[in-house]
């Protein structure tokens, strides 16, 4: 008999809750810090930012928080999103490996963002908020913000990184079709994003640059906007949780559990997304899953950063965490995965993978594409470009298994499709891609520049 290839859940199996993995953090969190004063940070501070639902999410160590009705109505739209496995990709691997996917692309934005992107604006509503800033590198968070913002009737400003603003036109344009106002950052429109240009008219932007500037505009706007952040806070991974959440009853229809999980990651949303149910599991269930996380080369804050205090933001507005960082002022090296190009990371995921609860990996360029074509080969779906960081390493587990002669249960997040990302394709597919490994004299320098901060780090 054939195997199975797709495992569907039905719109009652949506999850009622989000899994908040502070209930069970077994390494203490470090606080979040003030960016002027290096003090605790009160909510009043955060309050400017954000609505003071999330802002309590935040800090919560309820185990679960409920989602509400309105955001699972949403949900409909695309939960639960299917489990398949990659039979067609084991068989051209040859390998006694059973490899599964969770794919997120199937979301009306293409990836994993309106998990978040659909409570956000709601908390936002139910507060009184009339308009959202926020930043995008790739276009995938602004996109999923600007459907969530329609659906709740609220303003979108998204502060674009500017070389990705004239290289992925057509993200820009899904976001104004959303009826969303997207601006090139450095842009005109900020204090900051003037004081960049003015130094140097050519800047191409940073994701943390466009963060400073969709600061800016929240926290100078009289209390009429508020900030949305697509990763990196806890609340932001915990409403990704109900990827895991979905996957495990998925597995659990395959008669298998995974002995890996497998994420990208960027910010660490997807990953943790899925991860973070699993590792409950580990934690309080026995079980054994590896959780691997996975990076570019050009941007390896987990496997060659320093674990410090460091600012969210270039311009150092946004709050200090202490993260795995390659330093605020980070300039991305320009891979095609536009995703993955933050200098800092997810706070608890940095904390549990300095534990040892967690693995991280980075891998290049070049062969990430090797295995996005793979996939797509095989599989069918094209791969956004920092989804294939996950299919790569998917298939180095599969490989080292067959190797080894194991019969490897394999789980791995595509978090988005490529289909807006045939630059990038086209761009490997004619051999022009080129690796990138950032250096260490870089991540060395930047250290210089990190907050003084008077605390065990
Ligand atoms: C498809 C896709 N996957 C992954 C990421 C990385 O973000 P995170 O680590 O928060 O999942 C992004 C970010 O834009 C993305 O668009």
């Amino acid at each position: 008999m054939s195997a199975q290839v797709r495992y569907q859940l039905n719109e009652n199996d949506i999850p009622k809750f989000w899994y908040n993995i502070n209930a069970d953090m077994p390494v203490p969190p470090a606080p979040v810090l003030h960016p002027q004063t290096m003090e605790p940070v009160t909510p009043d501070f955060l309050g400017v930012l954000f609505p003071m639902e999330l802002i309590l999410q935040e800090i919560s160590v309820e185990r679960y928080i409920q989602i509400p009705e309105e955001v699972r109505e949403i949900y409909k739209l695309y939960r639960p999103t299917p489990l398949l496995r990659a039979t067609r990709l084991e068989k051209a691997l040859d390998t006694p490996a059973h490899i599964y996917y969770k794919y997120e692309g199937v979301s009306p934005a293409g990836s994993h963002k309106p998990n978040t992107a659909i409570p956000q604006a709601f908390y936002n509503k139910i507060s009184g908020t009339k308009a959202l800033a926020t930043e995008t590198g790739a276009g995938q968070w602004g996109s999923a913000l600007a459907l969530a913002c329609n659906f709740f009737d609220l303003a979108l400003e998204v502060y674009m990184v500017k070389v990705s603003y004239h290289q992925k036109p057509y993200r820009r344009v899904m976001m104004e079709t959303y009826g969303a106002q997207v601006f090139a950052s450095p842009s005109e429109r900020t204090n900051y994003g003037r004081a960049v240009l003015s130094e140097d008219p050519d800047n191409p932007g940073s994701l943390g640059i466009a963060i400073s500037e969709a600061v800016e505009t929240a926290a100078t706007s009289g209390g009429l906007k508020k900030y949305s952040l697509g990763s990196v806070l806890n609340h932001v991974l915990m409403h990704q949780t109900v990827i895991g959440e979905e996957a495990l009853k998925q597995m659990d229809l395959a008669g298998e559990y995974p002995d890996v999980v497998i994420g990208c990651v960027g910010g660490g949303s997807n990953f943790s997304g899925l991860a973070y149910p699993f590792l409950r599991q580990n934690l309080l269930d026995g079980q054994k899953t590896r959780l691997l996380a996975v990076e570019p080369t050009a941007a390896p804050s987990l496997t060659r950063g320093s674990y410090t205090f460091d600012y969210g933001d270039t311009a150092r507005m946004a709050p200090i965490v202490k993260m795995y960082t390659l330093g605020h002022d980070f300039v991305p090296p320009p891979i095609h995965a536009g995703g993955l190009r933050y200098h800092g990371m997810a706070p608890s995921l940095c904390a549990l993978y300095q534990a040892g609860y967690l693995e991280a990996v980075a891998v290049q360029q070049l062969t990430t594409f090797q295995a996005a074509i793979q996939f797509a080969r095989s599989e069918g779906i094209i791969a956004a470009p920092e989804s294939a960081h996950a299919i790569r390493a998917a298939i180095d587990e599969a490989l080292d298994a067959k190797e080894k002669g194991e019969k490897r249960v394999i789980l791995f997040n595509l978090s988005g499709h490529g289909n807006f990302d045939m630059a990038a394709y086209q761009v490997y597919l004619s051999d022009q891609l080129e690796d990138y490994e950032y250096p260490f004299e870089a991540v060395n320098a930047a250290m210089e520049k990190l907050p003084k901060v008077e605390m065990p780090a």
